[in-house]
């Protein structure tokens, strides 16, 4: 296998960036995610897949309030601090949306007043996959400017200031080695017992 090809072929499987919120029980969180996708056929019934890690706390949030909203951000400063604030630290060790401009949506959602355009969304199905949880969700609300300009991973790529790579590069470390640990967990969880010699 080259690892080239896999490595080049695997970026362009990347969704959208876009910022995932939930709340329950009063507590609040977002995340960055490049794997949200359109996940439905039926048009008056629209669903959204996304998946979130485990480690993350957006995740446990999103599965406890059964509920989320999923963000285009604008193509700007506003847009890449956002993407700063919510991708490269994690709401374990801070109240992330402290100083981000929110209200509640209809389903209870945070939503981030500087976005672009959103959807908020309720969770029918869930898909346990070791390191990470796979979310199905329909579609119940969305607003905001349909066809304005968002912000593309390219101009993350292009404008990000070297600090904020810095954090996104250590919070990509810390993630990868917690789904390290939990592949092995699920692997020695499953792999058949040896019998006594
Ligand atoms: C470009 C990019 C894409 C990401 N995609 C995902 C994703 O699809 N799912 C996920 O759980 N985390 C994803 N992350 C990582 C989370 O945004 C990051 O770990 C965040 O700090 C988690 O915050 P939380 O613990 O407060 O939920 C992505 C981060 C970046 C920068």
């Amino acid at each position: 296998m080259s690892d080239d090809v896999r490595a080049w072929f695997l970026e362009q499987l990347w969704s959208p960036i876009v910022a995932v919120t939930a709340a329950h029980d009063g507590r609040t969180n977002g995340l960055i995610s490049s794997t949200a996708l359109n996940a439905g056929l039926v048009p008056e019934a629209p669903r959204v897949s996304v998946h979130l890690g485990k480690h993350n706390l957006s995740r446990d949030l999103v599965l406890q309030a059964g509920v989320m909203a999923i963000h285009l951000l604008p193509a700007n400063e506003t847009g890449l601090a956002l993407f700063s604030a919510l991708g490269t630290t994690s709401g374990h060790d801070r109240q992330k949306l402290d100083g981000i401009a929110t209200r509640p949506g209809e389903t209870g959602s945070p939503i981030l007043v500087d976005a672009v355009s959103y959807v908020e969304a309720r969770v029918t199905s869930t898909l346990d996959s070791d390191e990470l949880t796979i979310v199905l969700a329909d579609v119940v609300a969305a607003g905001g400017r349909p066809q304005a300009p968002f912000l593309t991973i390219d101009d993350v790529r292009e404008q990000l200031s070297a600090d904020a790579f810095r954090r996104w590069n250590k919070r990509r470390e810390a993630e990868m080695e917690a789904a390290r640990r939990l592949r092995r967990a699920a692997a020695v969880a499953t792999s058949p017992r040896r019998s006594p010699d």
